[in-house]
């Protein structure tokens, strides 16, 4: 099954991507995660990346584009895999189109703005594994290191609130539009976020019939 996590900043893609590709032993892929590694690891894609994540604006079509088709081509992939936040403006689901990807389901997470400010102001990173937190929703056992690997928390760049509405206005003028792109093919399936991830994961797994 190829399916999208499609949201705005801080709905939940991620978090239901990560317990959705288990359950069907499917690869999740991440353009947000891919353009972070390389901005950690200062490659010519990470330095040209940089800045337009860091103030909230989308990085160009055509560095995305790429990580997706080079990514798509991989083996794993054959069976089915989980997009999550790609394609993020018409021109790059135009693109995934033009691969020859065939879309089965888009999961759109619909959440407020104001839920967002509020989810993004309380999510916390492992400096070291990545394993993503929340110090309400999903604390760890001392909402200062990591209960996977020990490593400390760490606060998302992005994550800054005036960086957050950035992104919202990003979302809201150049993403939503993809929605539409999606719902003209009859392939979304919307879901409100809920307060709290499992009662949302059951509703994907529901919306996804597995
Ligand atoms: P990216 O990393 O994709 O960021 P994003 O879309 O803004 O999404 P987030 O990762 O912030 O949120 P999420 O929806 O995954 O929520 P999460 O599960 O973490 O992109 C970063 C940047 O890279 C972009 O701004 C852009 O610059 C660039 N970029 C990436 N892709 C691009 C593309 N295709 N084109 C151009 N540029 C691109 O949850 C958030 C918090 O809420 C967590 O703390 C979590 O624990 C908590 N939480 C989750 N679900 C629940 C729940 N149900 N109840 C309570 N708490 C919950």
């Amino acid at each position: 099954m190829n399916i999208i996590f499609f949201g705005p900043p801080g709905a939940g893609k991620g978090t239901q991507a990560e317990i959705i590709c288990t359950c069907l032993n499917i690869p999740t892929i991440s353009t947000g995660a891919a353009l972070r590694e390389a901005v950690k690891n200062e490659t010519p894609m990470g330095l040209a990346a940089k800045s337009a994540m860091e103030s909230g604006s989308l990085v160009p079509d055509e560095v995305v584009i790429g990580i997706i088709r080079d990514r798509l081509a991989q083996d794993d992939c054959k069976n089915g895999y989980i997009l999550d936040g790609f394609p993020r403006t018409v021109a790059q689901a135009e693109a995934l189109d033009a691969m020859g990807q065939k879309i089965d389901t888009v999961i759109s997470i619909v959440a407020s703005d104001e839920k967002i400010v509020e989810r993004l102001s309380g999510r916390r990173l492992c400096g070291v594994c990545g394993a993503s937190y929340h110090l309400v929703y999903n604390p760890t056992k001392d909402n200062k290191t990591c209960d996977k690997c020990g490593a400390d928390l760490i606060i998302r760049k992005d994550d800054a609130p005036e960086v957050v509405k950035s992104r919202l206005e990003t979302y809201h003028a150049e993403t939503e539009p993809v929605l539409a792109y999606y719902t003209e093919k009859g392939l979304v399936k919307s879901i409100e976020t809920q307060e709290g991830v499992e009662e949302t994961t059951r509703l994907v797994k529901q919306a996804l019939c597995i």
